[in-house]
């Protein structure tokens, strides 16, 4: 009925159920129950083999790509990614503690934050993280104590703001200067912070960090920022003869969520970036430091699906239709949040034209509880019908809630074109009242 977005999806032979990952999606929905999140395994390696392809080919050997585990975070995952020798980037004590569980090797992991306590330096380098991504000038002498008492020289990116903005294209660069994370290279702070680091005794400086946004489509913003970047590593190392061994420049490439959005050539785009780092290195007369990014939606967004049952159909005549489903802002907070588009189908009814016009709504008690607006949907829609939300593999369960005490769905792998299993239990209700004392 409607472009397919992403070449996982398609339908069944006789035109009438939605397939994802070749599997029959009302079946699932049947044997695991909705709402459920289901996640295309077949579909994460093959996009860390294609960032860790793209890396080898245009950044060289030691260029590793780390997955932004905030996009979608739980054991499993963390299982894949060492399987596929991707690093990781993990920005809490919770996210460590998972990977930890999944025998996930630390050394290759970057621990963001804007504010890490006492509690998770000191937990972080307990099981030997192998990197701070210091973002300001109380963590590093934090992490310069904690290392201290511990005896050990500790491995540190420092992440600076290029003043980038990667939203309006032509924009004065200086709006991104103006964030929580980071230190400014525009007014100084990021010299003054590289200075003050390079002076301690048990830090390691590596290099440096910068992450410009996220869902990104604009051209040129990975190239401009690396620019801006490799420019500050030459200057320090003029300055004060500093050779940076490592430049991480973050995650943020953009998504298809519907058939609007561009689709975005990860091969291409690794490959643009390298040509400007390549360029920029020549022209500063620097040597090009290993390179990191850190994809986290464009790993695991299209390879991923939540399904709901349809409730209610409410029609107000000259008004609104509303579609009712099983779930709502807590497994898919997105809209709710940033008024994120999104592809909703009718999974049971895809050989139906789509002539009736409704916003997908979910069930909790609030107005703004909205999975998407205005959605094409099949006139018939009612009560049992399935409802699928596509690309949803990234910022849903790692971003859900339990408001209204809704139980967190389960998330159900897919592999093979045939098999699947539970990586993620659904809640009970025993979970909900687990920590009630
Ligand atoms: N590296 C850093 C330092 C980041 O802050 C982020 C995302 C990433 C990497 C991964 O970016 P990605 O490749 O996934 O775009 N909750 C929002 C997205 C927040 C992104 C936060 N940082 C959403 O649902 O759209």
């Amino acid at each position: 009925v409607k472009p397919m977005i992403c070449e996982n999806i398609s339908v069944s032979k006789d035109g009438k159920h939605l397939l994802f990952a070749g599997q029959d999606t009302v079946e699932l929905a049947k044997k695991y129950g909705t709402p459920v999140y289901l996640l295309d395994e077949d579909r994460i390696r093959e996009k860390c083999r294609i960032y860790k392809a793209a890396f080898k080919k245009h950044f060289g050997e030691k260029a590793v790509p780390l997955y932004a585990s905030k996009a979608n975070c739980f054991k499993r995952i963390y299982e894949i990614m060492r399987e596929e020798e991707m690093g990781i980037d993990v920005v809490s004590s919770g996210e460590i503690y998972t990977a930890i569980q999944a025998g996930f090797d630390l050394s290759k992991a970057y621990f963001h934050s804007n504010n890490k306590t006492d509690k998770d330096i000191s937990y972080a380098m307990e099981h030997g993280i192998g990197y701070f991504v210091a973002d300001n000038v109380e963590e590093v002498i934090a992490v310069e104590k904690e290392a201290e008492r511990r005896g050990i020289k500790q491995k540190i990116l420092l992440r600076l703001t290029p003043g980038i903005d990667p939203h309006t294209y032509e924009a004065i660069s200086t709006g991104k200067v103006d964030s929580k994370f980071g230190n400014p290279i525009e007014t100084g702070q990021a010299e003054e912070i590289t200075v003050f680091t390079l002076k301690q005794a048990h830090i390691k400086l590596m290099g440096f960090h910068c992450h410009v946004g996220s869902q990104v489509f604009e051209e040129d913003v990975f190239e401009r920022a690396a620019v801006v970047m490799l420019k500050f590593v030459a200057d320090m190392k003029e300055k004060y003869g500093f050779i940076t061994p490592e430049l991480d420049l973050g995650g943020g490439y953009g998504v298809r969520y519907t058939d609007e959005d561009a689709h975005l050539d990860i091969e291409t785009k690794v490959g643009e970036v390298a040509a400007a780092v390549k360029k920029a290195c020549t022209d500063f007369g620097i040597e090009m430091p290993e390179i990191h990014m850190e994809p986290g939606r464009t790993i695991v967004a299209d390879a991923g699906m939540v399904l709901y049952t349809v409730g209610t159909v409410k029609k107000i005549p000259g008004y609104k239709n509303y579609v009712s489903v099983d779930g709502g802002m807590t497994d898919s907070p997105r809209y709710a949040l940033y008024k994120a588009k999104y592809t909703c189908l009718l999974a049971n009814k895809m050989d139906e034209a789509l002539d009736f016009k409704a916003s997908v709504v979910g069930r909790l008690c609030e107005s703004g509880d909205i999975i998407q607006e205005d959605v094409m949907l099949q006139a018939s829609v009612g009560r049992y019908d399935i409802i699928a939300l596509c690309t949803a593999g990234a910022y849903h369960y790692s971003m859900a809630s339990n408001y209204n005490r809704l139980p967190k769905p389960p998330t159900i792998m897919l592999k093979g074109g045939n098999e699947s299993y539970v990586v993620v239990k659904g809640e009970t209700f025993e979970d909900i009242v687990r920590n009630d004392v």
